[in-house]
């Protein structure tokens, strides 16, 4: 999901954010109020995407404001992990139709300890550890969203693990179970399934007897992939995976779970069994490395599925689209957050953490997805880097932050600081 972002305060804005509650990514309203808020302004650490781009376009800032005055069903969390989602490379890349233009926080879920409630909120308290959901502007230390969109956390669930659940976990639950039907029996092709969403997929199909999960990822994810419950991993680098699925199920599969576009979903409905069920949920061919791709673009259109209504008639086969930022019912949501934690709780589901980086590590982050390294989920921590926690080698930071200070005055309420990140 995306959407609404935490712009730099102004000082004349009463209202910080007025958002719709599904764009709950808000950073702290200022408090006019409370002379004991006024004495002591809040600092946070804010990801800002610039501009669109490579790397360098996303930077570490401090922002500096009164502390936050809440409105009816409003929460002040205090975020400790992120998850960074592919629709962030894309939005980087100026290609997520939902992120409102730079200067914008991304992030689009999280994990934390409520600081504040608003005065109706009933069933959150402070110190209460949450899962957030939002349509941007997860990647600061504070934010404050909407109560309805915040979920306690289990006790046994660690931040990371927090974090890595919602985006993933609701659009492979709402695809599997509410769209394509997954029952016993059946089987289903997931591509990018050493990605977060695809060993959401992998487990949620566990739940149901006797499914069978073709999955495609680069050779030496096959194990991990495997042990996850991927039943035959494909190598889509080096074979056809067309051929690879027909030489052990000749007549195709069930479900096909498209996040990739273009020729691969033409590729996917062509295996879909009679009565099956395509559901194309990204565009990840349209992204080829840290720059914008037109040409990679031009491709990814020009090859998509194209299909008469009465060709569609005549194949017996369903085709679906699904995109989580544009369901607005948020209580099909919650309510499919709650069987998540279920779920969980129950040891069906677990997230599968890859790697942990601090926001003025954000580069490394990126890269390890733009380049395909990741097994699982990429989550971003807003606490400061410690000093011993330095990789020894650490490459000389590149130029992606440059710094600007600003001091706190009677005119300007909110300061912003960018800070150093490291390459
Ligand atoms: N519609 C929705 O609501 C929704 C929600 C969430 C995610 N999505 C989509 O689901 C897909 C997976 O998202 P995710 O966040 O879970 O990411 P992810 O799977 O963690 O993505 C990274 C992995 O995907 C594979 N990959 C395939 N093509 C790639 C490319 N062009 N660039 C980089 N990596 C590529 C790589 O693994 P291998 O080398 O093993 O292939 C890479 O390690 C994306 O297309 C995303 O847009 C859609």
């Amino acid at each position: 999901m995306s959407g609404e972002e935490a712009p730099t305060l102004q000082p004349e804005q009463e209202k910080k954010l007025d958002d719709p509650p599904l764009d709950a990514s808000q950073a702290p309203q200022e408090s006019g109020s409370s002379p004991a808020a006024e004495e002591k302004p809040l600092s946070f650490r804010s990801l800002v995407l610039t501009g669109y781009g490579g790397y360098d376009k996303v930077k570490l800032q401090v922002k500096t404001q009164k502390q936050p005055q809440l409105e009816a069903g409003e929460v002040l969390v205090h975020v400790k992990a992120c998850g960074l989602n592919f629709a962030e490379l894309l939005g980087r890349q100026g290609l997520y139709e939902l992120l409102p233009a730079p200067p914008v926080t991304m992030g689009m879920e999280g994990s934390g300890v409520i600081e504040a409630v608003g005065e109706d909120v009933k069933d959150r308290k402070v110190g209460d550890r949450v899962i957030v959901l939002s349509r941007s502007g997860m990647w600061q230390e504070m934010v404050v969203v909407s109560a309805n969109l915040t979920f306690p956390m289990p006790e046994q669930m660690s931040f990371e693990e927090g974090a890595a659940i919602p985006v993933n976990y609701l659009t492979a639950y709402m695809m599997l179970f509410e769209m394509a039907n997954v029952r016993p029996g059946k089987s289903v092709l997931i591509h990018m399934a050493a990605g977060g969403v695809g060993f959401a997929v992998t487990q949620l199909c566990q739940t149901v007897p006797d499914v069978t999960v073709f999955g495609t990822a680069s050779a030496p994810k096959h194990e991990t992939i495997a042990q996850g419950g991927v039943t035959h991993p494909i190598d889509y680098r080096t074979k056809d995976y067309v051929e690879e699925i027909r030489k052990i199920s000749p007549k195709g599969v069930d479900i096909v779970l498209d996040p990739l576009g273009g020729s691969d979903t033409q590729k996917g409905f062509s295996l879909l069994k009679p009565l099956g069920t395509l559901i194309v949920f990204g565009a990840a061919n349209c992204v080829t490395g840290q720059k914008k791709n037109l040409l990679a673009m031009a491709k990814t259109w020009y090859n998509q599925l194209s299909l008469n209504t009465l060709k569609l008639m005549q194949s017996n086969k369903a085709v679906c689209g699904f995109h989580l930022g544009y369901i607005t019912d948020e209580q099909l949501i919650s309510r499919t957050m709650f069987k998540l934690l279920e779920l969980y709780g129950q040891g069906k589901i677990k997230p599968r953490i890859d790697s942990c980086y601090h926001f003025e590590e954000v580069t490394d982050a990126f890269r390890r997805m733009h380049e395909r390294q990741n097994i699982g989920k990429i989550i971003l921590l807003p606490e400061a880097k410690k000093e011993e926690e330095k990789p020894k080698s650490s490459p000389e930071p590149i130029e992606n932050v440059e710094k600007t200070e600003a001091a706190v005055n009677d005119k300007k309420e909110e300061t912003t600081e960018e800070v150093k990140a490291e390459d």
